[in-house]
């Protein structure tokens, strides 16, 4: 049994809220009856209709995992007309990016229209590792790596990378290229933690996250994610 409000957003009508505010303007009915309470239990027996549709119960879900150029936003839809990681694949689904990248960041972004998963994947509590591939504007001071690893206050919140890798570390052209594994997903969390040190990051792209990697994928190229893998996401599920 789960949350009426859950199930409908779950089955890609809808996001949770919205199909709260359905719930309650009485659009919503289960069984042929209508429904306000927003605590309503559903099983995957019981009918649903929201303003007047018959849910399908048997909604498939797509999970896409996409090699996400630079220029390209991280959201359904943009209020500048930008194009969106959404226009990059071909479904009619409503699909949404897994968390977000910078406009200018690129790699690995997982795409779906499984609720389920995606809250699971996005809930800071799972632990979920991202490896990030940073381009510095400057030589890498050793003693910034010592400082990095033992963690960096960003907003008054300690973010410590999982590890930290020097890739290229070139004090004639002066720029560094470092890896950098974590598990949080605050907004621009690698540029400000960067920033913190006094570096510039110039480019970034995640190349891993969890067990996934961008292996056989070019920038702009995407493929669905197998079973196995969608198993194996969802058993980050606490
Ligand atoms: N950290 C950033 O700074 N940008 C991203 O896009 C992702 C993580």
């Amino acid at each position: 049994m789960e949350r009426l409000q859950k199930v409908i957003a779950n089955l890609g009508y809808c996001s949770r809220r919205k199909a709260e505010e359905l719930i309650e303007a009485g659009k919503v009915s289960v069984n042929g009856e209508k429904v306000f309470e927003l605590g309503t239990k559903v099983s995957k027996s019981d009918v649903i209709d929201v303003e007047g549709i018959t849910l399908d119960r048997n909604y498939n879900y797509e999970y896409y995992l996409l090699n996400k150029p630079r220029g390209v936003i991280s959201s359904v839809s943009d209020d500048k007309n930008r194009k969106t990681v959404v226009d990059l694949i071909e479904t009619d689904k409503r699909i949404y990016p897994v968390g977000r990248l910078d406009y200018d960041t690129t790699g690995l972004l997982i795409l779906t229209n499984d609720g389920d998963l995606a809250n699971t994947l996005m809930h800071p509590s799972n632990n979920i590792e991202k490896k990030y591939v940073a381009k510095l504007n400057k030589f890498f001071e050793i003693s910034d790596l010592k400082l990095l690893e033992k963690g960096i206050i960003v907003d008054g919140v300690k973010c410590i990378p999982t590890r930290v890798k020097i890739k290229t570390n070139n004090r004639v052209k002066d720029f560094s290229i470092v890896e950098i594994s974590i598990v949080e997903g605050r907004n621009h969390i690698i540029k400000r933690v960067f920033m913190e040190l006094g570096y510039l990051v110039d480019k970034l792209t995640r190349v891993e996250y969890a067990f996934l990697n961008l292996d056989g994928l070019q920038s702009g190229q995407y493929r669905e994610l197998n079973i196995k893998e969608v198993k194996k996401l969802y058993e980050y599920k606490k």
